[in-house]
């Protein structure tokens, strides 16, 4: 039994924590404002016309770029990339 909690707590995080890997574009928008809104005055406004990229690399497009681009936390890079990502559809 005791077994059983240890491998129950060691495993319960694991879908969390990808769960949490899914951005919110709600807080993407809020993020884009104090971060980015002070060099790219809207979101069609960063240069990339997201709705060009193949929807099935536009989040991997995005991420990447913004790992090195003012977005060093992935919580909150996942959030701008979901909120980005709606300009497309
Ligand atoms: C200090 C000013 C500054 C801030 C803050 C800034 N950017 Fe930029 N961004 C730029 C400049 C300049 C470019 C064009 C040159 C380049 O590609 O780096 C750019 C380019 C981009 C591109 C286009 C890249 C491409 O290859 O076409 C995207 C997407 C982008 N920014 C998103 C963002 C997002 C999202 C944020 C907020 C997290 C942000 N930027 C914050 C200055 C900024």
């Amino acid at each position: 039994m005791r077994t059983l909690a240890i491998v129950t707590a060691i495993l319960l995080p694991l879908p969390l924590a990808s769960w949490a890997g899914d951005g919110d574009a709600g807080r993407g928008e809020a993020a884009f404002v104090s971060d980015c809104r002070r060099c790219h005055k809207d979101r069609t406004a960063i240069g990339m016309d997201v709705a060009k990229i193949p929807p099935e690399e536009r989040v991997a497009t995005l991420e990447s770029f913004l790992a090195g681009h003012h977005t060093r936390e992935a919580d909150r890079r996942a959030d701008l990339v979901a909120y980005l990502v709606t300009m497309a559809q």
